[in-house]
């Protein structure tokens, strides 16, 4: 699998096709249950295992890919569009925030013009060669995650959750809204699922017991995994250190990709 080779963008060559192999979304039916952390996790373990990997975030107004891979770069322009500016492990990693004047600066915004944004981000980027992109979606079932899923050929979407989200049958909601689009789940992820005592290792559940992802498995999605809660990955992402990251949620991670890479091929 070759690098993408940024090099080869120069004035003299035509605007080359973007060559992507799979497009997985990820997915959450409300913000604040890990989405970004989630996406972050799957880029990486793709891009461990030899795979030439994209990170598109698509949350225009709440970017936080940049942050969770280190990434300051402004993207670099060429005729053939926007370079993706690339992590320490290769993966290319695209989002507004990059496109900023400053990090913090805000997006204030309303649909239509979010909506353009992710479509011409979509159309314009030049990611070049990849096997996977994975995009960060906007979080909730309204305008500008659907958006996404009108635009952009998805081949699967990852659906993740935490105890508290399921409670207020949002998941549900997000899987519904798939479903109707004729999308393909790959898998329910439930993040924060419990903290796990260092001094005992017994398992809290912090945000009461998981009843709820019962019900949405009975849908007929399986819940590829439940990850806990973990304060040092938490700061490796602050960080801006998710790819070096080799805690104990990385290992439970591990049959996210498996599955990704057994149904998205
Ligand atoms: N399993 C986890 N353990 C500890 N902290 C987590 C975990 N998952 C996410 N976080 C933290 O929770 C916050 C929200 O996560 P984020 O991925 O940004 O959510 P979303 O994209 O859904 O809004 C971040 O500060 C992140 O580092
Ligand atoms: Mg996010």
């Amino acid at each position: 699998m070759s690098q993408v080779n940024n090099e080869k963008a120069t004035n003299e060559m035509p605007k080359p096709d973007n060559q992507i192999g799979h497009v997985v979304a990820v997915m959450s039916g409300k913000g604040g249950v890990g989405k970004s952390s989630i996406t972050g996790l799957l880029a990486t373990s793709l891009a461990k295992e030899g795979y030439k990997v994209g990170v598109m975030d698509a949350d225009i107004t709440g970017p936080s890919i940049p942050k969770l891979f280190g990434v300051k770069e402004k993207p670099e322009m060429s005729p053939a569009g926007p370079l993706p500016p690339k992590t320490v492990t290769g993966i290319n990693v695209m989002s507004f925030n990059l496109l900023l004047p400053n990090e913090d600066d805000p997006v204030i915004w309303r649909g239509p013009l979010i909506g353009g944004a992710i479509k011409q981000f979509w159309e314009d980027i030049y990611w070049g060669e990849l096997d996977y992109l994975v995009v960060d979606l906007p979080p909730g079932t309204g305008d500008a995650p659907l958006t996404v899923l009108q635009s952009v050929p998805l081949d699967g979407i990852i659906i993740v959750t935490s105890p508290q989200d399921l409670a207020n049958m949002v998941v549900r909601k997000a899987v519904k809204m798939a479903n109707k689009m004729n999308i393909n789940i790959i898998g329910l992820v439930e993040n924060m699922s419990y903290l796990e005592c260092p001094d005992c290792g017994k398992k809290i559940n912090v945000f009461g017991p998981d009843k709820a992802i019962e019900e949405t498995e009975k849908m007929g999605y399986p819940v590829l995994a439940k990850l806990p809660l973990d304060q040092g990955f938490a700061e490796a992402c602050d960080r801006g250190e998710i790819e070096k990251y080799k805690g104990d949620i990385v290992e439970k991670f591990a049959p996210v990709t498996k599955e990704v890479l057994a149904t998205v091929k």
